[in-house]
């Protein structure tokens, strides 16, 4: 028996009464199933206030679980079995209780781009959004950050009245942004010197510097609303081009690499979308305790970002 995916999934995402969240690095081929796209922080905001019955997250683990802690009563599911992003495993528990021993009278600040059990030990989380603009807002000078360097080193430059402090160290970052190196920049601006660049800040500080604007998924969003250009570079996961030339099929967009490929979040297909949906797999779980604690952060991120 063959199966129409979109019309079957269609069907279910109004049988069970589904909202479907979708990340801008999807691939083009969920696009026709999704409610909302966007970046970490304005799907948060959308989980938050969510009024479905189920939250169907195509995305990766900790996009997930930051969904389940807004909305606890509400189950949320994956589009995938286990895409947990890799860099939201480099800081564990144990790493932050060491930081904070050495450093007592320090904010604890996350990426969202952790597991729950580190946004639980901390005092605000944040996004590649709002990142410097919280760490501005708080008392403490001396901010533990982790796990991303690069975003550490992006909010020392922009709020240098504050010692930034990495954790786990400078290795902490994205496997797909390391990979972007200054040749792959001078490459495509040699090819498109009129093209505006956008980077994403989990790209290296050298690149961040190079670039026209340093931006979040959301922000390159906009920026083709905000500016007057036709073309750009885009210093971010392969799937952002895509994304962008959808929503602007008159712009050209180039890939910084064209290697720069997620592969947890290339694990979302609309088939597995299909057999979570119809067999009601890949539920989001937490330990109610981390829940517990992990849900006062993350609803501080939102209220100063
Ligand atoms: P954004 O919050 O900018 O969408 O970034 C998420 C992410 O995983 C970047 O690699
Ligand atoms: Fe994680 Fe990097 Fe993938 Fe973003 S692009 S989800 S940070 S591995």
């Amino acid at each position: 028996m063959s199966i129409d995916l979109v019309s079957e999934i269609l069907r279910l995402k109004e049988e069970k009464d589904y909202v479907i969240l979708c990340h801008n690095y999807s691939s083009p081929t969920l696009y026709p199933i999704a409610d909302y796209f966007g970046d970490s922080l304005g799907l948060s905001k959308l989980a938050a206030k969510t009024s479905a019955s189920r939250i169907m997250f195509i995305g990766v683990t900790f996009m997930a679980e930051t969904a389940l802690i807004l909305s606890p009563e509400t189950m949320v599911q994956q589009a995938s079995s286990s895409p947990h992003c890799p860099m939201a495993a480099q800081l564990k528990q144990e790493q932050i209780k060491e930081f904070i021993e050495k450093y007592p009278e320090a904010a604890v600040v996350t990426y969202v781009n952790t597991r729950a059990e580190a946004k639980a030990l901390s005092d605000v989380c944040v996004t590649s959004a709002n990142a410097d603009r919280i760490i501005s807002q708080l008392d403490e000078q001396q901010i533990l950050f982790g796990p991303d360097a690069n975003l550490a080193a992006y909010v020392q430059k922009r709020v240098p009245e504050k010692e930034i402090i990495p954790m786990p160290g400078p290795r902490g970052g994205c496997y797909v942004h390391r990979q972007f190196k200054l040749e792959h920049f001078e490459q495509v601006k040699a090819q498109h010197p009129d093209a505006i660049s956008m980077m994403h800040p989990e790209a290296s500080t050298v690149l961040q510097d190079t670039s026209d604007y340093v931006l979040s998924t959301g922000g390159m969003e906009r920026l083709p609303t905000e500016i007057d250009a036709q073309e750009f570079i885009v210093g971010t996961e392969i799937g952002m081009v895509d994304r962008l030339a959808h929503l602007f099929p008159d712009k050209n967009f180039y890939p910084l690499f064209t290697g720069g490929i997620c592969y947890q979040q290339k694990k979302n297909t609309l088939y597995s979308l299909y057999e979570a949906m119809a067999f009601d797999r890949n539920v989001v779980r937490l330990d109610p305790d981390i829940l517990l604690r992990a849900t006062a952060p993350i609803e501080r991120m939102l209220e100063l970002s």
